[in-house]
């Protein structure tokens, strides 16, 4: 069965038909569902009972796989999983939901703020890969907010006044928005700020988006209360309800985002139940702005 793409929300999310992500996808097969998430920023995939190895082979079919490595503080000894992929699960290594206070859990609570995937990285991954092994019945949707209908709405003004401003992001700052402030000095290498572009425009369509996450701390030449407040105003643009899309997870299904136009946040759920999602990505090609010196 060829693939083909239903649109849940137009320009923004489909919803792939006609794929088998068990078997390596053919590159006439690839180039579609690129071209498809070219046009709609999320795709979702239902019934995919894959494994680890299987979603990155998925996942590097469209470019090499983002190195999972210091996207959060789980030492490498207490990893859960043993293979390349980034465990979004609530659980610790016995697969048991980590106790309230761990704080691995806590950091990991991060993915409750509307935030793009790796722009805490010089290079941002472009394309976030979720598949849900064991998701939740109550709670626990993830959001999609599209970042190019919400800059295509900004009035010329706000347009005007931010198209060249420089922000920096960093896990610390989004984690210092849950009153997580302590990191060692490894961490605060690896979470070093960089700098982004908040007007960024896509290097496939040509077409600009917001580049907006809660691991930014601050716009590079401004005071940082003034910067935050404008940002906490283009969030609240941003994630207006006509802006997003919610997804409530069924057992093996598997999305596929572009982080270069979009933001997503998990919505609470019962964290005495279990939430095994894998995670994958895809990296990208070029900064969105110059590094500091
Ligand atoms: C992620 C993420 C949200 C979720 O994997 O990048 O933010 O629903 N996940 O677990
Ligand atoms: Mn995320």
């Amino acid at each position: 069965m060829p693939i083909s793409i239903r649109d849940l929300h137009p320009e923004f999310v489909g919803e792939v038909e006609g794929c088998d992500l068990r078997r390596p996808l053919s590159r006439e097969e690839t180039r579609r569902l690129e071209e498809g998430i070219h046009r709609s920023a999320v795709l979702v995939f239902h019934d995919q009972d894959i494994d680890d190895l299987q979603q990155v082979a998925f996942t590097t079919g469209f470019g090499p796989l983002e190195n999972q490595r210091g996207v959060d503080v789980t030492p490498v000894e207490d990893l859960r999983l043993k293979t390349p992929v980034s465990d979004v699960s609530n659980l610790g290594q016995d697969n048991k939901p980590l106790p309230r206070d761990h704080r691995i859990r806590m950091f990991n609570l991060g993915n409750r703020l509307w935030h793009t995937d790796y722009s805490y990285r010089a290079i941002q991954a472009k394309y976030s890969i979720l598949s849900g092994r064991v998701v939740v019945t109550e709670g626990g949707n993830t959001e999609f907010a599209d970042m190019r209908a919400a800059y295509d709405a900004l009035d010329a003004g706000t347009r005007a006044e931010i198209e060249d401003l420089i922000c920096e992001h960093s896990l610390m700052y989004s984690r210092s928005k849950l009153g997580l402030t302590e990191f060692t000095p490894e961490e605060q290498v690896t979470f070093k700020p960089v700098r982004h572009r908040l007007v960024r425009t896509h290097p496939a369509t040509g077409r600009k988006s917001l580049f907006l996450a809660a691991h930014i701390g601050t716009i590079v030449g401004w005071p940082v209360p003034e910067a935050r407040a404008l940002l906490q105003d283009l969030i609240e643009h941003a994630t207006q309800p006509q802006f997003v899309h919610v997804h409530r997870w069924r057992p093996h299904d598997l999305i596929m985002w572009d982080n270069q136009r979009t933001m997503h946040r998990v919505r609470r759920f019962d964290e005495t139940r279990v939430r095994d999602l894998r995670h994958t990505a895809v990296s990208g090609d070029a900064p969105t702005a110059p590094q500091a010196a």
